[in-house]
């Protein structure tokens, strides 16, 4: 292992030993600027493909957003919903946040997941790439299921250890197993990858149940490699991802609490 992956993995062990803080989250948004690596901001090449499978499916009134950091995906939701509720653990994304965002129907409220409490329900739950971060995904699950209005949804995106990228990582020798959290994995804080099948067992753990399943972006190659393609080329490989949900670079899942049939 090099010097810098070791010392890499010695932070985010130190990170995922202790509870999640807003330190810790800050420490990350620090970390990501000095790489000069914006997954985490507002200029994200993939925010636009999320909001393009999101958009047609999610309901209104009420959204929550968990994890805005720099709140471009906020600003989608304020221009299409009459509320919405957005929260960071992180003091420093926020703060971007709330001087990014100009919307009056947009609350911003800093907590940490695993200690927010919502002042009522929610038609739709956004965990846009949210769940490989927190130390216990089926709990947030739990707590998420318990904010959900009646017919509410959970919508979900996360890394997909199975993308088309990562195989191709794996090939040229710089994955050892397609589930392993490589270097910008531990940079981002990411502590899982997850499959189709570790994402189903952890939204059926929680006591939900999926009801669509999508991908989110085919690419062949790296952010750091496809984010200055022209963007008519990216937009190309959008569309042939819907053939390929299952290889593109995010798994997208959407759940709900079940549905308990009438006279039982
Ligand atoms: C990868 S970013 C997601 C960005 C955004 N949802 C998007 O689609 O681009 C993850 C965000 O979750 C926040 N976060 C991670 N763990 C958290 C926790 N336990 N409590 C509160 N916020 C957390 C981080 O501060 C960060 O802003």
């Amino acid at each position: 292992m090099s010097l810098r992956r070791a010392s890499v993995r010695r932070l985010t062990e130190r990170q995922g030993n202790l509870m999640t803080t807003q330190q810790s989250l800050d420490g990350i948004a620090i970390s990501l600027d000095q790489a000069n690596d914006r997954a985490c901001s507002s200029e994200y090449y993939l925010l636009r493909y999320r909001w393009r499978v999101l958009m047609p499916r999610l309901r209104g009134p009420r959204i929550l957003e968990l994890g805005c950091a720099e709140g471009e995906m906020t600003k989608f939701l304020a221009k299409q919903f009459p509320e919405v509720v957005a929260v960071d653990g992180s003091a420093l994304l926020l703060e971007r946040a709330r001087k990014d965002v100009h919307a009056n129907n947009v609350v911003f409220q800093q907590a940490l997941f695993e200690e927010f409490v919502p002042d009522g329900k929610f038609s739709s739950i956004v965990v846009a790439c949210v769940l490989e971060h927190v130390q216990d995904p089926i709990a947030f699950l739990r707590r998420c299921k318990e904010w959900l209005a009646p017919k509410g949804r959970i919508y979900i995106m996360v890394p997909n250890a199975y993308a088309l990228n990562r195989r191709v990582g794996k090939a040229m020798g710089m994955l050892k197993r397609l589930d392993e959290l490589h270097e910008r994995d531990l940079r981002l804080g990411h502590q899982r990858v997850y499959s189709r099948q570790t994402l189903a067992a952890d939204i059926e753990s929680a006591g939900l149940e999926a009801a669509h399943w999508d991908g989110i972006l085919l690419k062949p190659l790296s952010d750091a490699q496809v984010q200055n393609w022209d963007p008519a080329l990216l937009d190309a490989f959008f569309e042939v991802g819907k053939e390929l949900p299952e290889w593109c670079t995010e798994i997208y899942v959407e759940c709900q609490a079940p549905i308990v049939a009438k006279g039982r």
